[in-house]
C-alpha cells in the first residue's frame, strides 16, 4: 500500500510499466539471483529478457529498435530490475548510460552501427572511463589517442570495466594531450574484438557478482577517426552529461535493493516470534521499520524528480548527485537493518538479506563516490547563491 501512494502520481503508461517490471523480476529474477551471486553467473537468458522488454535501451529512439520512452520509465524499470537481482541492473545500467552518449553525441553512421544493434539483448556495450591510477579524477587519465594517418591508436588501461566480458563494443575514453587537461579527452566508440584490445583481469568481487567487471588492455588498438564520438578533445563534456543521467539510474537501482530490504525486513518481522509475540510488534524493530521506509521514500523521490526534471528539458547535475548519494546511503543503511532484523538468519546465505548488503554497498562507490556527489553537490550550492 506504501508503494500504491506512489503510483498514484505516475501516469496509466508508467503504472503499466512498474506492474509489468514488477511481477517480470519477481517471476524471472529473483528466483535465479543467489545462484548468480554464488556461482559468478552472466544471467544471459535474463539480459535477453530485458531487451525484450525494452529495458536495455529504454529511452533510446525507437527508429533505433530503442524503447523511445522517459527517464521516468528508465527509473521505474530500474528500480524493479534491480529489486529482484540488483547484479542484472549493472547490465541494464552500463547499456543505457552507453546508449545515452551515443544517442546525444553520434552521427547517422554511429547510430547504425554502434545504437542499434545494442538497443534489444543481441549485443551489450561497456562503458570505459575509469583507469587503475585514475577514477575520480576522472579528467586525469591517461590512456592515449595518436594520430596515425586516418586512425588513431590507442594505448593505455581501462580498469573496472562493467559488462566488457560479454560485451561486443563500447565507448572508450582517452587523451589526445595529458597537458590539455580535460580538453585533451576524447571519446571513441569500438567495437569490443579489435587487434590489440584484450580483457586482462577479471575481478572477483564482494557485490554484484553475476555482472563482469574488467580490467581493459588497450595496445596499439586502431580506431578511425570516424568513430570519435562528439568532437576531438570534447570527451569530457560527454563523460559529464552521460554520468549525469547514469547516476539518476544508479540512485533507482539503490532504491530498488533498499525496497527489496524493506519487504523482506517486513515479512520477516511479521512471522518470526521472539518473547512471545512476533518481532513486529516490538518497538526497536518497528522502529527499524520506520527508519527503512523513510529512506526509500526519499530515495525514489528524488530519484523521480531528477527523472522528471531530465525529461522536461532541465538541468540535473546537481538533482541527480543529490538522488544517486541518498538512496546509494539509503541502500547500505536499508540492507544492514535487514541484517539486524533477520538476526542470524541475515547472516547467512539461506536469506538474501547478506547479499543484498554485498550488493548494495557497491552502489557509495561508481558512478562517482558518495564523496564525489558532495563535491558536485556543494559547487551547485555555491554556484546558485553567487548568481
Ligand atoms: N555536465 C556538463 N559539463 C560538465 C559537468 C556536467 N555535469 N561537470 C563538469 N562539466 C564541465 C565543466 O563545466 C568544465 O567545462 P569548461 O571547460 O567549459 O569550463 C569541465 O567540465 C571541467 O569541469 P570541472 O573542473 O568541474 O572538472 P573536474 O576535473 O574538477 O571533475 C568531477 C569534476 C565531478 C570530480 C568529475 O571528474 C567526476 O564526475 N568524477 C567521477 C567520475 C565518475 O563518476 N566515474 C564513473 C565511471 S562510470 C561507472 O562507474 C559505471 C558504473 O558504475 C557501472
Ligand atoms: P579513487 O578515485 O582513488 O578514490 C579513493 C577514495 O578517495 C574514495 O573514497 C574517493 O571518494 C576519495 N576521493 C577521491 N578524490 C576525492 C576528493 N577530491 N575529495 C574527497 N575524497 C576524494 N568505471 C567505468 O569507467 N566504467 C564502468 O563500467 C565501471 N564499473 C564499475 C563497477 C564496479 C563494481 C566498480 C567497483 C567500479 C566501477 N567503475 C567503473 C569504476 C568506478 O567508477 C570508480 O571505482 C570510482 O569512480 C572511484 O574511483 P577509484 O576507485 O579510482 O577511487
Amino acid at each position: 500500500s506504501r508503494r500504491i501512494a506512489c503510483l498514484a502520481a505516475l501516469s496509466e503508461t508508467h503504472q503499466i510499466l512498474q506492474k509489468t517490471c514488477r511481477e517480470f523480476a519477481n517471476a524471472e529474477l529473483a528466483p535465479h539471483a543467489a545462484r548468480h551471486d554464488r556461482e559468478e553467473l552472466y544471467p544471459a537468458q535474463q539480459v535477453q529478457r530485458l531487451g525484450e522488454l525494452g529495458l536495455l535501451s529504454v529511452t533510446a529512439q525507437e527508429e533505433y529498435g530503442g524503447a523511445g520512452l522517459d527517464y521516468q520509465a528508465y527509473v521505474i524499470g530500474m528500480e524493479e530490475v534491480a529489486r529482484g537481482d540488483a547484479a542484472l541492473s549493472i547490465v541494464m545500467g552500463v547499456n543505457n548510460l552507453y546508449l545515452g552518449a551515443v544517442q546525444q553525441h553520434g552521427t547517422e553512421q554511429q547510430k547504425q552501427q554502434f545504437l542499434a544493434p545494442y538497443t534489444q539483448g543481441q549485443h551489450i556495450a561497456f562503458y570505459a572511463l575509469s583507469e587503475p591510477d585514475c577514477g575520480s579524477d576522472a579528467s586525469g587519465l591517461s590512456t592515449l589517442a595518436k594520430k596515425n594517418g586516418n586512425d588513431y591508436l590507442l594505448n593505455g588501461t581501462k580498469a573496472w570495466i562493467s559488462n566488457s566480458k560479454e560485451a561486443s563494443g563500447g565507448l572508450i575514453f582517452t587523451t589526445i594531450d595529458k597537458a590539455l587537461k580535460h580538453k585533451g579527452i576524447t571519446a571513441f566508440l569500438t567495437a569490443k574484438q579489435v587487434p590489440g584490445l584484450t580483457i586482462s583481469k577479471k575481478e572477483s568481487k564482494m557485490g554484484m557478482r553475476a555482472s563482469s567487471t574488467c580490467q581493459l588492455t588497450l595496445d596499439d588498438v586502431p580506431v578511425p577517426q570516424s568513430q570519435i564520438l562528439g568532437e576531438l578533445g570534447g570527451g569530457f563534456k560527454i563523460a559529464m552529461q552521460s554520468l549525469d543521467c547514469g547516476r539518476i539510474g544508479i540512485a533507482a537501482q539503490s532504491t530498488g535493493i533498499a525496497q527489496a530490504a524493506l519487504e523482506l525486513a517486513t515479512d520477516y518481522a511479521e512471522k518470526r516470534l521472539a518473547f512471545g509475540k512476533r518481532l513486529s510488534r516490538l518497538q526497536l524493530i518497528q522502529q527499524k521499520l520506520a527508519d527503512m521506509a523513510l529512506r526509500v521514500e526519499t530515495s525514489r523521490l528524488l530519484t523521480w524528480r531528477a527523472a522528471w526534471l531530465k525529461d522536461n528539458g532541465l538541468s540535473i547535475t546537481k538533482e541527480a548527485a543529490m538522488a544517486k548519494l541518498h538512496a546509494s546511503e539509503a541502500a547500505t543503511f536499508c540492507a544492514h537493518q535487514a541484517i539486524q532484523i533477520l538476526g542470524g538468519m541475515g547472516y547467512v546465505t539461506d536469506m538474501p538479506a547478506e547479499r543484498l548488503y554485498r550488493d548494495a554497498r557497491v552502489t557509495e562507490i561508481y558512478e562517482g563516490t558518495s564523496e564525489i556527489q558532495r563535491l558536485v553537490i556543494a559547487a551547485s550550492v555555491i554556484r546558485e547563491y553567487a548568481s
